[in-house]
């Protein structure tokens, strides 16, 4: 049956449309809502999804449905669950409670065919170090047991999606840490997974490699692969995703696209850079005290001494840019810098969490 599926991915290159799926009846008959949402569109669908760790909630019923085709980035600061979530979707943990599938099959009592589907780039990279970049790619195409000729000619669509083809015939010792990552990528590929894993997949490279990173996962979504990435950079999924799901300490605090979560707190940011870190909480002060509206809108950094405002329109633009500087200058507190911003997804983390991702 998985030789047909290959050939066919094969023949097509349209694996999002794989002959794997089926209906959602088979999984569960008496949830209503798990069989009306597992429909075929989905990749990807959790409902109640719970672990914990001792007496430690790490995943506290969380839902979620990836469309097939698109991009999901799960964003959220250190420990927030975000590699769990990897790990029970790809059947490497059993969760306590709720369920999980993809392409409509359980990730626990169908955990064999789900393993078929899938391919998982960790945050850390598991290549041979003493093979060359193609001999791994050949090596991970024999544990799957695909056919020489399609390991031959998926390699060579790999090596070179990946721009990879020059370092192909060194040993994967001499690569760069950002080869590394995307040969890493390439060899979870080999047998055209429908639905792709990247937990952290751009941290430790440098801007140039991330940005070939990007690139290269933006290739692949054009393949029809379904993506499941998971960040603590709200740059990098407001770059990758199609749908954006922030969590937090096992929860998911916002959900929507880039756009939807910036409208979430307002349309512009005027942000004070205050020029000494001793004056910053006496600004924090005169700030908040000079109107008590403020509050709820206002978020500061003391690290980088800056005070962010929000701004709704251009009337109370001037206005809140008079009222600051004035607020200041009659307090004695030298101002470094004063700009008005769109706001990042990082405002949104921090108005939504109170902490920054
Ligand atoms: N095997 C484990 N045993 C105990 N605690 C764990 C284990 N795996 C993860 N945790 C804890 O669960 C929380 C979530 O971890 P994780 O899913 O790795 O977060 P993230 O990937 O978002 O950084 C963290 O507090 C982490 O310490
Ligand atoms: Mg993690």
């Amino acid at each position: 049956m998985f030789r047909k599926a290959f050939k066919y991915r094969l023949k097509k290159m349209s694996i999002a449309t794989n002959t794997n799926d089926r209906s959602s009846k088979t999984i569960n008959n008496n949830s209503s809502i798990f069989d009306k949402r597992n429909s075929k569109e989905n990749a990807i669908f959790i409902e109640a999804l719970k672990k914990s760790f001792n007496s430690l909630k790490v995943l506290d019923s969380i839902d979620l449905v990836v469309e097939k085709g698109t991009v999901l980035a799960l964003v959220g600061p250190n420990g927030a669950g975000k590699t769990t979530i990897v790990n029970i979707l790809s059947t490497l943990l059993l969760p306590d409670g709720g369920k999980a599938s993809i392409n409509g099959y359980d990730v626990v009592k169908e955990s064999f065919m789900v393993r078929r589907l899938i391919g998982l780039t960790g945050q850390y990279a598991a290549l041979d170090e003493d093979l060359t970049g193609k001999e791994n790619l050949f090596m991970m195409g024999r544990l799957y047991h695909l056919t020489y000729p399609y390991i031959k000619k998926r390699t060579n669509e790999l090596l070179q999606l990946f721009d990879l083809k020059e370092a192909s015939k060194r040993a994967v010792k001499t690569y760069s840490g950002g080869m590394r990552r995307r040969l890493d990528l390439a060899v979870s590929l080999i047998a055209s997974p429908p639905v792709v894993f990247l937990d952290e997949p751009t941290v430790g490279l440098d801007p140039p490699n991330r940005l070939i990173m990007w690139d290269t996962v933006k290739k692949l979504v054009t393949e029809g692969t379904t993506i499941f990435l998971t960040t603590q950079n709200m740059d990098e999924a407001e770059h990758l995703a199609d749908k954006i799901i922030v969590i937090d300490k096992g929860k998911i605090i916002a959900e929507g696209t880039a756009e939807y979560l910036k409208q979430l707190i307002g349309s512009e940011r005027l942000e004070i850079t205050i020029a000494h870190k001793s004056d910053f909480q006496k600004a924090i002060m005169m700030v908040e005290r000079g109107e008590e509206k403020y509050k709820d809108n206002m978020y500061s950094d003391f690290e980088n001494r800056t005070i962010s405002i929000v701004v709704n329109d251009n009337e109370e633009r001037v206005q809140k840019l008079k009222r600051v500087l004035n607020i200041m200058e009659e307090s004695g507190i030298d101002v470094e810098n004063i700009l008005f911003r769109t706001p990042t997804l990082d405002d949104v983390f921090l108005a939504l969490t109170g902490h920054t991702s």
